[in-house]
């Protein structure tokens, strides 16, 4: 059975939960754990490896919502200009963290909506087919909101989604995608190309792709390219400014840690702000804020990315947004990656010495190629054995067909963690 390429495997590590503990100890970011609520399980904490479907809640949470609430009670309409953090900016209060989260100018970073909504905004930015240039390259296996996007969008400029989707699959045998073959393909369609739009990190496999590298290439062809950052967004450092990525869109209920439903992030390059060119949807959120309430004709987006907001900031869906994203600059993205790479190098090594099960780990192996989550396929009895770790305590879920997704969170798993779920595996038949 294929686990892990043996070349890729950390041969230092040990299989003992002294070492397990000793690590902990050694880890910088050791006390943000202390920070978050683990669900309970029979009398203690269930092990969570589910921080890519939905991060864990803060122990600030609470007090950022009550704040809202409070001000609410107290202030009424007031609350716009005097509330503690006054609602008519509060949308602002998460750029600068965003910013250092994504890699990019503050001004090229906005919360508003959920991801396939802001997904859809874009792309009727983004998206401006005609007779010469029609074709979207994507990834086969998307997420299927982004697939029911894409399509949507497709139809809506009268094409057959058919003839002008483009998705690149593993070849035969294989199950994560070559870079080669994205950017052969892109070469490919080169001046058919209008949009290339990939997930950051694919949420069934894992592979992390070369955002940088498919961002030229579609550059060089012409075409705009854009990510869903759902899975990469809080998981690995990204540099979107640098890697000149024309927009992207994530959720901040993932690795963000912000609850389900939290509204989602938007990223623009600064060169769009201003231009007119780029159609988009226009709403009084996204005007410029001095002539927002001279009720005025005539829509002027503001000259950042927040010109593409549409209704005013929903609060309550951001309140968590505001406790959670100060932990991430506490604990810096670079940190996060180096512990992150290490507690998933664990985990790959830790499951290669299990001889009672049998599956495949179907994320790439080497770890430049994956964020935190390794995806385990099951050719057989993949939910049997899911449904035996939710009843050990063990919170990751499966997908479709055969995959269970174990994704240690670097910012409150720790080796423990991931030890004992390796000695709950070990006694599975
Ligand atoms: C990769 C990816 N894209 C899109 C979505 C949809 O996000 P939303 O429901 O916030 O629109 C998800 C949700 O889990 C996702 O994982």
């Amino acid at each position: 059975m294929h686990r892990q390429l043996e070349a890729t495997i950390d041969r230092s590590f040990e299989s003992t939960i002294e070492f397990a503990r000793e690590k902990d100890q050694q880890d910088p970011l050791q006390s943000f754990r202390s920070r978050f609520y683990f669900p309970p399980h029979q009398g203690g904490d269930a092990i969570y490896f589910c921080g890519n479907s939905l991060g864990l809640q803060p122990k600030d949470a609470e007090a950022a919502i009550r704040q809202e609430l409070n001000d609410w009670k107290e202030l009424a309409i007031g609350g716009y200009l005097h509330a503690q953090n006054p609602w008519l900016y509060y949308h602002d209060n998460f750029t600068r963290p965003l910013s250092k989260i994504v890699g990019c100018l503050e001004e090229e970073v906005t919360v508003m909506n959920a991801l396939t909504v802001n997904l859809h905004l874009l792309l009727l930015s983004f998206y401006h087919p005609d007779t010469q240039r029609y074709h979207i390259i994507m990834e086969a296996g998307a997420f299927p909101s982004d697939q029911y996007a894409l399509e949507t969008q497709a139809r809506i400029h009268g094409f057959d989604p058919d003839d002008i989707i483009v998705e690149i699959s593993p070849r035969d045998g294989e199950k994560t995608l070559r870079e080669e073959d994205i950017l052969a393909a892109i070469e490919k369609y080169n001046d058919t190309l209008a949009l290339v739009l990939f997930g950051g990190i694919n949420y069934y496999t894992g592979q992390l792709f070369d955002m940088q590298a498919i961002t030229a290439a579609a550059h060089r062809a012409g075409a705009f390219a854009g990510f869903d950052l759902a899975h990469a967004v809080g998981n690995t450092p990204l540099q979107l400014h640098d890697w000149d990525v024309d927009f992207a869109v994530w959720c901040s209920y993932k690795y963000l840690n912000s609850g389900p439903g939290a509204a989602g992030g938007a990223y623009i390059h600064e060169r769009y702000a201003r231009n007119k060119d780029l159609v988009r949807l226009g709403g009084w959120w996204g005007n410029e804020e001095a002539a927002r309430f001279k009720m005025e004709k005539g829509f002027i987006p503001k000259s950042n990315a927040g010109g593409w907001s549409l209704s005013t900031a929903q609060v309550f869906n951001m309140a968590a947004l505001k406790a959670s994203l100060p932990l991430f600059e506490e604990a810096g993205m670079e940190r996060l990656r180096a512990k992150s790479l290490e507690l998933t190098a664990y985990l790959a090594y830790l499951l290669d010495q299990l001889d009672n099960l049998s599956f495949e780990i179907i994320t790439p192996a080497e770890p430049e190629r994956r964020g935190a989550q390794l995806s385990l396929y099951f050719s057989a009895r993949g939910k049997e054995i899911h449904q035996k770790m939710i009843e050990a305590g063990i919170i990751v879920d499966y997908r479709e067909p055969g995959v269970i997704r174990v994704a240690p969170a670097p910012l409150y798993n720790s080796f423990e963690d991931v030890y004992r779920f390796y000695l709950i595996l070990k006694l599975f038949q």
